[in-house]
């Protein structure tokens, strides 16, 4: 469970893009942070994942400020991936999702390399172990930066516009794919496709300048957009 409580947070420039806002993500369910361009969606993804430092409010972590949480235990619990997936252009699919944990020393790097090629198959993409990020397709990548987010066994993965490089399609597969991953691993995704929202999520919050204005189950939450923008 991570609840927010009066969080706001200012850009140098003095662009308020989070008004003291409060909510809570339930960790066993796929949470969906709609809203458009600008509302402060990412802002906020930002200061839950700690890259940002809010001027006023606080985060807590099953009841833990995470500010107070040391470096290793919070990324061990929280992961990321952003909307550009960063993975590591000069190593193989295997390599990308061996090298955190090799790196955190998790385990001998042939069992860190057995569990990563088990994640793949269960994951439903073992023909990409060998494969180089520039040779698989948006799809796939998204769904490899995933791969190597959960090989921290994080609680939470936050997932920035995960369907920006995707068809409509491909979207719909990867939501799909998602919905089966969540008995594992929460979700809370950012993302301005209200359709992907839809089918994806079980609740969410609509943000709106910096604030939210409207929480809930998912539907609730855009047949308020729908009938907002209708009038
Ligand atoms: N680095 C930055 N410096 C100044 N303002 C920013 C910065 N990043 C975002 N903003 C502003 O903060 C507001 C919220 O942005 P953002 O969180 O990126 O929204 P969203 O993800 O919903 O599109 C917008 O007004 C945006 O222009
Ligand atoms: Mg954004």
């Amino acid at each position: 469970m991570i609840e927010v409580k009066n969080l706001s947070y200012t850009y140098n420039d003095g662009n308020e893009a989070l008004k003291s806002i409060s909510t809570s993500f339930p960790e066993e369910h796929i949470f969906a942070v709609t809203g458009m361009s600008g509302s402060g969606k990412t802002t906020l993804l930002n200061c839950l994942a700690r890259f940002l430092h809010p001027q006023q409010g606080e985060i807590l972590l099953n009841g833990e400020d995470i500010r107070q949480m040391d470096e290793v235990t919070f990324r061990s619990n929280i992961g990321v991936v952003f909307q550009r997936l960063n993975l590591f252009p000069h190593l193989t699919v295997l390599e990308n999702l061996s090298l955190a944990p090799i790196k955190l020393a998790k385990g001998p790097k042939k069992t860190i390399i057995h569990d990563a090629q088990d994640m793949l198959e269960r994951l439903g993409i073992p023909e990409l172990a060998t494969h180089y990020p520039a040779q698989i397709s948006g799809g796939q990548a998204q769904r490899v930066a995933i791969a190597r987010g959960l090989m921290l066994k994080p609680g939470v993965m936050l997932l920035d516009e995960p369907t920006s490089a995707l068809d409509a399609r491909t979207s719909q597969e990867f939501s799909e794919w998602l919905r089966e991953l969540q008995s594992d691993t929460g979700f809370i995704i950012v993302t301005h496709d209200l359709a992907f929202a839809e089918i994806t999520a079980a609740k969410g919050i609509f943000m709106s300048g910096g604030v939210i204005v409207k929480s809930g189950p998912i539907r609730d939450v855009l047949a308020h957009i729908d009938g907002g923008l209708a009038q």
